[in-house]
């Protein structure tokens, strides 16, 4: 398997698209590699390279409609694009109302615009990034965790209603992983620490320096492209798979619900902000 097979990946510009961008067209897929700014690709070997906005209507329909033009089909999508914005549920409306336009309705319209063709082809398959962050919700997550719960709902609904036509759907979930996203966490909690007039400001100092803490040690994207690229290939994939889970958060992920937010809660509390 491998030869020939288009594949569409969202969000390119950095990290684990990048990465599995990368690893795509080393194995022989024709890929479209697409990102906000196309001239973010230019470091990628792939053939075709698209500016594709996820939360815009018209650029998912522009770059599906020239990913078809180029390719004439469509086997595999990865709904890659996403990101997070810290902060308290209170104060952050707008940044929780965002992170769902990308994170969710993102990958929504990108299945939307891909299913005609991959119902015509009678095959396709498509890979949701999820968070192993969709399984638990702490303070100051709460909205990023909320879209990655409800991308999983999604996306095990979606595996119902396409698979009749032969096209699987899959649910990966990473654990922390070394790429662009927590340095822009970092940045985004920048920006939040110098709201001192938040009766959250402690709390976001402290976030921020747990951030800074956690991830010094995470695994590299290769980690997640590796796992994708077995739920593309398999026969029959699994509804779900973990990626980069380390020893410590498979010890979290297995902790019972309550156990784990006082461990969190604690580690938040002892964290100099
Ligand atoms: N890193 C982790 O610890 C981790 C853990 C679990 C899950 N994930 C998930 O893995 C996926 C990839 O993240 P990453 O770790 O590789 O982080 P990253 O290096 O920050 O990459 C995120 C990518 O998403 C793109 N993006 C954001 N908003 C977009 C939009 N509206 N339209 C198109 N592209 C958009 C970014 O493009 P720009 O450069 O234009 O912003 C960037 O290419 C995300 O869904 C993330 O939630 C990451």
């Amino acid at each position: 398997m491998g030869e020939s097979r288009v594949a569409l990946v969202t969000g390119c510009s950095s990290g684990i698209g990048q990465d599995l961008a990368g690893r795509l067209v080393q194995r022989g897929y024709e890929v479209v590699a697409t990102a906000r700014r196309v001239e973010d690709l230019s470091g990628l070997q792939a053939g075709t390279k698209l500016s594709l906005d996820v939360t815009d209507d018209a650029s998912v329909g522009a770059a599906v409609e020239a990913a078809l033009a180029a390719h004439g089909r469509i086997d595999v999508l990865v709904n890659n694009a996403g990101f997070s914005l810290p902060g308290a549920i209170e104060d952050r409306p707008e940044a929780i109302r965002a992170m769902f336009e990308t994170n969710l309705f993102g990958a929504l319209r990108l299945i939307r615009a891909v299913s005609p063709t991959m119902r015509r082809q009678g095959q396709g398959r498509i890979v949701n990034i999820g968070s192993i962050s969709g399984r638990w919700s702490l303070a100051l997550w709460g909205g990023y965790s909320a879209t990655k719960a409800a991308l999983a709902s999604i996306t095990y609904a979606a595996r119902g209603e396409l698979g009749p036509f032969g096209i699987k759907v899959v649910l990966v979930e990473p654990g922390p992983i070394r790429t662009g996203f927590h340095p822009k966490t970092e940045l985004a909690f920048e920006g939040l620490a110098e709201n001192m007039s938040s009766p959250y400001a402690d709390l976001y100092r402290r976030g921020r320096a747990l951030n800074a803490a956690l991830h010094g040690k995470d695994p590299g994207p290769e980690a997640v492209s590796r796992v994708v690229l077995r739920a593309i290939e398999a026969r029959r994939p699994a509804l779900h798979y973990f990626a980069g889970l380390s020893p410590g958060i498979r010890l979290v992920l297995a902790a019972p619900v309550g156990l784990r937010e006082a461990f969190f809660e604690a580690a938040l509390a002892r964290v100099k902000g």
